[in-house]
């Protein structure tokens, strides 16, 4: 979106993004997990999360519904509000880089144009898309909430992935087969990527 005020400046900080990544002894990135809603991004971010924090990391997850009851509580469903909601959580992820922090998120992040925007809006390397790989009808099978039952009755329009699309990502830093691997085997799939990266 536009930026609507004028005379507005950013502001150098004394203690610098450097100095705090410092201070954690860590880099900072934005773990985005995207994909279908019952594939596993809420479950597999919180066990990285918590895998990380063990490990005395500088962690915080930024979720789909805690989200959406808070900060983005004035936003639906449609396709600009999806928008909205992803470029809102962007730039939460980007404050909390600069606070020198590893965020993850779990959005199911629908649109490509939407996850890219993120990309642009972080330095390079710092955007680790995830695709949480679920087909449909695993992730229908399990209807952790029920959703999908009333997204098929009618109950709910623009249900992604029933009536609204979801468009799978073409250059994921990392591909997480949840269909056939558990839990635990692909939260270590992710600390192990980034480790190989260098950032923790
Ligand atoms: S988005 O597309 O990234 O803006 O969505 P997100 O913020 O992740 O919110 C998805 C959760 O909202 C519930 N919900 C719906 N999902 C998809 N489509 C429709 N129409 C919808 N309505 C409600 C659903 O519980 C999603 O939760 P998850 O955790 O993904 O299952």
């Amino acid at each position: 979106a536009e930026q609507k005020a004028t005379n507005v400046h950013w502001h150098d900080h004394r203690v610098s993004s450097e100095d705090r990544k410092k201070l954690k002894g860590h880099k900072s990135c934005v773990l985005w997990f995207t994909g279908l809603s019952g594939s596993g991004k809420s479950t597999i971010a919180n066990t990285v999360d918590h895998k990380l924090a063990e490990m005395g990391k500088h962690t915080y997850l930024l979720d789909g519904d805690n989200i959406r009851m808070g900060l983005n509580k004035n936003l639906g469903f449609s396709a600009e509000d999806r928008a909205e909601n992803i470029r809102r959580i962007g730039e939460v992820g980007k404050l909390f880089s600069d606070a020198g922090m590893i965020t993850l998120t779990a959005f199911i992040s629908p649109y490509r144009a939407d996850r890219d925007a993120v990309r642009a809006l972080l330095e390079d390397g710092e955007f680790v898309e995830v695709y949480v790989d679920a087909p449909l009808e695993t992730c229908e099978a399990r209807d952790p909430k029920g959703l999908y039952k009333k997204a098929r009755a009618g109950e709910i329009k623009g249900f992604t992935g029933i009536d609204d699309p979801y468009e799978i990502p073409e250059n994921a830093e990392l591909v997480l087969d949840s269909d056939s691997k558990g839990i635990d085997e692909l939260a270590d799939e992710v600390i192990a990527f980034l480790k190989e990266r260098g950032m923790i």
